[in-house]
């Protein structure tokens, strides 16, 4: 089948090098209003042995340009996310099956447009919440779901970085979402893949631009299990992404890439092997898989992604107005 990425940053080249790791699928186009081939060191994979630096694909600048010309079957869209609603219904509407990075889209109504345009075309689409197909994380969904451990009863989830550079589209919070659409909504979606909808949220944060300080504190409400997500772009930190989690039974934490587990009569927490395949390469190779196979993508469907959406300005909105958000049912 034939690929195209639309935005080619960071994020479009991380999949393209996945994509590079996977039969069946052939990168045919790269979109991308600013395409450096000189910074271009991802695309060896896609060519014959010896053809590096002799891209098989043809890269556009524009995208209806390049599906007048070429047979796409699927898009990997890696725009900055204020773009994401626009090129992804363009790329259902021309019959393609949609991966989109993170946020979905800025708000619940774009969302709930591409899902149409995705039924309309009978398509398949997926966001990429890499979260749930992470080592370590993954595992926490399966151990409450088999119960292995008992309840789970809270869950601290945390994930800080850097702030972004003045001149990029992530330090406008009208393109990127700021810190909620940006890092927030990894752990909104992973709580709400865990948990569903909580029955409130209250949250707090701090705004400071010219320090270029962007936090949010969230906790959620449920009937037997509270949830803390803490994110923040602070300053010149540096990435962090860990968890706490108390069952019954048994305390993981998620620390340095590694899964710890505690149990009753322990000294000190022993790491737990898991699953190695990272978790955009996971994402990636299931959403294939789906396509491949016409199934539904049941890990992570894009109403639930939608939902996650919801949940992240339901925070926001608790946060600016300093009020508990309740939520229907
Ligand atoms: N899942 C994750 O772990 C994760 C991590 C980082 C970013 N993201 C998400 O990925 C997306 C992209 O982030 P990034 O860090 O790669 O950004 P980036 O700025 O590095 O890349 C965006 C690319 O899009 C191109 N572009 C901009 N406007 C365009 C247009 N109209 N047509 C074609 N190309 C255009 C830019 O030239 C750039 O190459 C964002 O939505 C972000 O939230 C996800």
């Amino acid at each position: 089948m034939n690929v195209a990425i639309i935005g080619y940053g960071g994020l479009g080249k991380l999949h393209a090098r996945n994509l590079g790791k996977m039969n069946d699928f052939k990168l045919t186009a790269i979109c991308d209003i600013n395409y450096v081939p000189q910074a271009d060191n991802t695309y060896s994979h896609f060519g014959p042995a010896g053809t590096a630096g002799k891209p098989e694909f043809t890269v556009y600048e524009k995208s209806a340009k390049m599906f007048k010309n070429e047979k796409i079957d699927i898009v990997i869209d890696a725009l900055p996310s204020y773009l994401h609603t626009e090129y992804n219904i363009e790329a259902l509407e021309n019959g393609c099956h949609v991966f989109t990075e993170k946020p979905f889209a800025l708000t619940v109504k774009d969302c709930e447009a591409v899902i149409r345009a995705a039924k309309e075309n009978r398509r398949t689409l997926m966001v990429g919440h890499c979260m749930r197909f992470w080592p370590g994380w993954k595992e926490l969904k399966e151990y409450m779901s088999d119960k292995r451990y008992g309840k789970l009863r809270y869950l601290s989830l945390r994930r800080m970085g850097g702030s972004p550079r003045k001149e990029s589209w992530f330090s406008n919070p009208k393109k990127s979402g700021g810190v909620t659409m940006d890092l927030h909504i990894h752990d909104v979606d992973f709580a709400n893949y865990l948990f569903g909808k909580p029955r409130a949220i209250s949250a707090s944060g701090i705004y400071d631009k010219a320090k270029g300080i962007d936090v949010v504190n969230a906790q959620y409400r449920y009937n037997d299990a509270v949830v803390k997500i803490e994110n923040g772009w602070i300053g010149q930190s540096a990435f962090v992404m860990e968890y706490q989690a108390v069952f019954d039974n048994k305390v993981l934490t998620y620390e340095d890439g590694k899964l710890l587990g505690f149990d009753t009569g322990d000294k000190k927490f022993t790491e737990i092997p898991v699953e190695n395949m990272g978790g955009h390469q996971a994402e990636l190779a299931y959403f294939l898989d789906c396509v491949k196979n016409g199934k539904k993508p049941a890990v992570c469907l894009p109403e639930h992604s939608r939902d996650s959406i919801a949940l992240a300005l339901a925070g926001a909105a608790s946060m600016k107005s300093g009020r508990t958000v309740s939520l229907k049912k």
